[in-house]
């Protein structure tokens, strides 16, 4: 009580002080076992996590898709992109937990070990890169369609290689609605498949009739395996 009104006074005792300290060293010992236990507990909680690969991170969709894996909290996100260092990819370091929590590794479809190394010990693998041209490309089976297609085979592969538990691929309308043997009016679903000889010859609607191979020949190849 006379320590009480003393401090409330404004006068400092002797044993006021060594209260204080002996309050204090008690109150850093406190501080340190919590900040101990938070560590642990923060480094559990990472250990935990689960490892996920995005591939095309800084691409439109694979955008959107780190920014809500990354608000799960839950999971480490692997971002493959060809150039971390590009200022197209910023916006991707700037997401809320993308300290932490992401990882934005380079990798190209075409390279095979690029691939494996970014796929490597993760769980899942969302696979969202494609070359998608804005405008009509000049050799598309070269430009656009092989890399969709190797670049899907080898993500494939190193899954598998890498015992990756699931790997889910973008699909896209175009896959499915050029199909002229789809009852009109059925509701399109895994079964129809836009016709490639009619992409080819290109007698489908538009725009860049070939093109669409890129967005079918990966997807029946994913559905295949
Ligand atoms: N946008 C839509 O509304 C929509 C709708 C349905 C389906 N999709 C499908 O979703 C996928 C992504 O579309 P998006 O609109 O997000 O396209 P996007 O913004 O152009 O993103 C594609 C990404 O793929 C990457 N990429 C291209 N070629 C690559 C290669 N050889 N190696 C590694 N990465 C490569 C690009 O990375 P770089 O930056 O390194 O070039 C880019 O970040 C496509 O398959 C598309 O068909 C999109």
């Amino acid at each position: 009580k006379t320590l009480e009104t003393a401090s409330w006074i404004g006068i400092r005792c002797p044993l006021q002080r060594s209260v204080k300290r002996r309050g204090a060293t008690k109150l850093r010992a406190a501080e340190g076992t919590r900040a101990g236990a938070g560590r642990k507990k923060s480094m559990a909680a990472a250990a935990a996590r689960k490892s996920v690969c995005v591939t095309g991170a800084g691409g439109f969709v694979a955008s959107w898709l780190v920014k809500l894996l990354l608000s799960k909290g839950h999971y480490t996100v692997r971002g493959t992109v060809r150039d971390p260092g590009n200022a197209k990819n910023a916006h991707l370091k700037a997401l809320e937990g993308a300290g932490e929590r992401l990882e934005l590794l380079s990798a190209d479809l075409l390279n095979y070990d690029s691939i494996a190394s970014a796929v490597a010990g993760c769980e899942g693998v969302f696979h969202v890169a494609s070359p998608v041209p804005s405008g009509r490309s000049t050799n598309p089976e070269e430009e656009v369609i092989a890399p969709a297609v190797t670049g899907t085979l080898n993500v494939l592969k190193a899954c598998y290689e890498a015992k990756v538990k699931r790997v889910v691929m973008v699909s896209s309308i175009a896959a499915v609605f050029n199909n002229p043997n789809w009852p009109k009016g059925k509701v399109f679903d895994e079964d129809s498949w836009s016709d490639e000889d009619l992409c080819r010859k290109g007698e489908v609607s538009k725009p860049m009739p070939l093109h669409l191979l890129n967005l079918i020949l990966p997807r029946r190849l994913f559905s295949s395996v």
